[in-house]
């Protein structure tokens, strides 16, 4: 099949290339959503796949710093990635993986990132499960706190300007203490957090902002919506948690401890949390929110030389890992990391692995240990894996709290 994938050049190409994606959301996409999306999306970041003057296909990359362990890095967060259904399985997607990420190596994006429709299909691009991520249900009966809760400071709502003011600090809090969150742009703010178009409210109301205060210093932030509803005289409302962040103890204390109090809710819903979210430890029955975990963030190392050199390691023997990646075979090798550094080598390997285990092990989200239980990693030297767990281990679970 003879097909082109290059940047979009017009807006008339990004509509049609995005729509690739939108038409499997029963989207249609207007000039002003494009105006909107241009801003965090520019045209040369928007590959599309064209066939006879057509286009057939669609992939888009934002331009991020992502946070990893000790520090952060440009990142292509991939996004609105779909080919139309008239050109399904002809290797469409595979061409527009190839020019994507041959697009980011020559940007110096050290690291692509994105979330996977189906857990099957980018695997084989090299990118591999970095983070796991959850929804709890909480039935409001059994939200209690397992200690005694005593308020501190001040919760109050907050119109959509004053949320652009105060809400970007706490993320930035958050972000530089959880690896796998990125720096949203401030249109992305505008656009993607704080606006609110009635066709993303999914039968609910508006988004409601609120922040907690102590002593007039922002300490935690909340965006949620109510969804109504009595049954026989009862409320069966729900409290959508649409996004909680603290970087403190008090704040995330206060913050849920108001979200979960709500009136009229029979159930608060929170999707998104990672498996050592606090609140699986505030609360006295946590089982009771029956959560389901799944995968969150999905990384690849597309420079896995720049990208390895840049993250922070714990004190420990170096270890060489022998790198397969036949999608972006300039990443193949041997790599030394330990004792403050990564870098290739000529030394015997201790661990053999795919691109795709390394993108799960690189923020810490996944250790060397689980990945050779799964036979993901090879262990050539005896104890190679412990090893490299005490280098990459992290305290906290990577985090993207946000589909993008
Ligand atoms: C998923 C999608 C992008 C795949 O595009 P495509 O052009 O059909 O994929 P390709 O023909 O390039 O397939 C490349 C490889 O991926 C495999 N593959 C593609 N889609 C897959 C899927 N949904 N599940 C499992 N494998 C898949 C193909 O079998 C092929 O395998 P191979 O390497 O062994 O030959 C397309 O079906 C689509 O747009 N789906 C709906 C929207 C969507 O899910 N987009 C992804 C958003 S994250």
């Amino acid at each position: 099949m003879s097909f082109e994938v290059r940047p979009v050049t017009d807006n008339e190409e990004y509509k049609d290339a995005i729509q690739a994606i939108g038409q499997y959301f029963g989207m249609q996409l207007t000039d002003e959503s494009v105006e909107r999306f241009l801003k965090v999306l520019p045209h040369e970041r928007m590959h599309a796949a064209c066939e006879d003057g057509r286009i057939v296909g669609g992939a888009g990359a934002f331009s991020w710093d992502l946070s990893i362990p000790g520090g952060s890095l440009p990142t292509a967060g991939v996004s609105v990635v779909g080919v139309y259904p008239t050109h399904r399985r002809r290797g469409v997607l595979r061409a527009m993986m190839r020019a994507q990420l041959d697009d980011a190596r020559e940007r110096g994006e050290p690291l692509a990132a994105l979330w996977a429709s189906e857990e099957t299909i980018y695997g084989r691009f090299g990118y591999g499960v970095a983070g796991w991520v959850g929804q709890l249900t909480i039935p409001r009966e059994y939200s209690d706190f397992v200690r005694p809760f005593e308020r501190e400071g001040e919760i109050r709502f907050v119109d959509g300007d004053e949320a652009f003011e105060l809400f970007p600090p706490i993320w930035e809090a958050v972000r530089s203490e959880r690896a796998g969150m990125y720096v949203r742009p401030d249109d992305w703010w505008r656009d993607r957090i704080i606006r609110d178009p009635e066709d993303r409210r999914e039968g609910a109301g508006p988004k409601r902002f609120i922040v907690h205060e102590i002593d007039g210093r922002p300490e935690a932030y909340a965006i949620y919506r109510h969804k109504a509803g009595f049954e026989a005289g009862t409320s069966t409302g729900v409290t959508h948690v649409v996004e909680a962040m603290s970087a403190t103890p008090v704040g995330t204390q206060n913050v849920w401890r108001y979200l979960l109090d709500i009136d009229w809710s029979a159930t608060i819903e929170a999707s998104l949390l990672p498996p050592d979210h606090p609140l699986f430890l505030l609360l006295a029955t946590p089982r009771r929110g029956k959560y389901r975990m799944g995968d969150g963030l999905w990384l690849r190392l597309v420079d896995a030389g720049a990208a390895l050199a840049a993250r922070s390691y714990r004190d420990g023997d170096p270890v060489v890992l022998e790198v397969r990646d036949a999608f972006c075979d300039w990443n193949e090798g041997r790599w030394k990391v330990g004792g403050g550094s990564a870098e290739r080598t000529k030394s015997k390997s201790d661990l053999r692995l795919d691109a795709e285990a390394l993108g799960s092990a690189y923020l810490g989200g996944v250790t060397f240990a689980q990945l050779r239980n799964a036979l993901r990693v090879e262990e050539v030297t005896k104890g190679a894996v412990a090893r490299a767990d005490a280098l990459f281990r992290t305290d906290l679970h990577p985090w993207c709290p946000e589909i993008f």
